[in-house]
């Protein structure tokens, strides 16, 4: 390939296992990923929603399996890999899209961190951070056997970047920008310099766990919407399309030198400081 052009950018006829699958961001990449030729399997909690995106997208032409799948249950998680392996063979790209956050992990309007509920930071940070663990290791064992495949994780603004309020989701996803890096090391020095693991870092985009800190019932900004947008200098919030290809590149062989790389889609948030 020397002195050539690496223009892969085809995920035709790849495996790609997308946690979290029926959520707003991985619906979004399991149905675009699927009109690429990819071979897609959702795995999540939300049975009604796991099936209507399994339906949608295969009356559309899609290859895809739904398989309800608790990421934080190891157990439940190696039942989809063996189905995977048995149907079909090989399992090339995990994206680890299921995480969130949960009003008790977040402080209030009216409250400080001396109010924070314990419980549910746990909660936080077990589902984005062990939650991104356990298939890692359930599907990055597999990859480690065939020598090849790709990991995207999902980090976010919050863990470069103090944004008050959301103390257990930032957590999280800074565990998660750690967990990136030292995943990509541990698989390509033990294993192979094909295994690459990489994150996103989405800026915002309006989804379920975040429409009430940024809109108002009537689709106007709230006080924190209205921040961000003025921190952001596109001057406007994302949209799930538009994290799309950043992902589609990190599981292509188009990105084979990047690993352990935390790639912002912000629109600039995290290049700005707001002056
Ligand atoms: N929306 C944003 O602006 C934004 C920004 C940065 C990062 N992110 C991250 O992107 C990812 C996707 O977010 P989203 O906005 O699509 O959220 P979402 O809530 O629409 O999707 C998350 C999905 O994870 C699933 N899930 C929850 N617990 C699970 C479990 N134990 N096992 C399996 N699946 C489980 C849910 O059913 C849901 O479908 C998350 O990690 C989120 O933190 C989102």
């Amino acid at each position: 390939m020397k002195g050539k052009l690496i223009n892969s950018f085809s995920i035709k006829d790849k495996v790609i296992v997308i946690t979290g699958g029926e959520g707003v961001l991985g619906g979004t990449l399991a149905s675009l990923f699927a009109e690429e030729g990819a071979k897609i399997v959702i795995l999540g909690i939300d049975d009604t929603r796991g099936s209507e995106i399994e339906k949608k997208i295969s009356e559309g032409g899609g290859i895809i399996k739904f398989i309800k799948t608790n990421v934080l249950d190891k157990a439940s998680v190696e039942d989809a890999r063996d189905w995977i392996k048995t149907e079909w063979k090989s399992i090339d790209v995990l994206i680890n899209a299921a995480g969130g956050n949960r009003p008790g992990a977040t402080i209030g309007k009216d409250e400080t961190i001396f109010d924070l509920n314990l419980d549910d930071f746990n909660k936080v940070i077990g589902l984005n951070l062990t939650g991104t663990v356990i298939p890692s290791m359930v599907f990055g064992e597999v990859m480690a056997e065939s020598k090849r495949g790709a990991i995207v994780n999902f980090s976010s603004m919050a863990a470069s970047r103090t944004l008050t309020r959301v103390v257990g989701y930032s957590a999280a996803k800074a565990a998660i920008d750690n967990f990136t890096r030292w995943m990509a090391v541990e698989m390509a020095k033990k294993f192979s310099d094909r295994i690459r693991v990489n994150a996103i870092a989405p800026g915002f985009l309006v989804t379920n766990q975040n429409r009430d800190l940024l809109l108002n019932k009537d689709g106007s900004l709230t006080e924190r919407g209205g921040d961000i947008i003025r921190q952001t200098p596109f001057g406007r919030f994302g949209e799930a399309e538009e994290i799309a290809g950043t992902i589609l590149w990190l599981c292509s062989d188009a990105s084979q030198f990047v690993t352990g790389a935390v790639i912002p889609v912000d629109g600039g948030f995290s290049a700005y400081s707001g002056v």
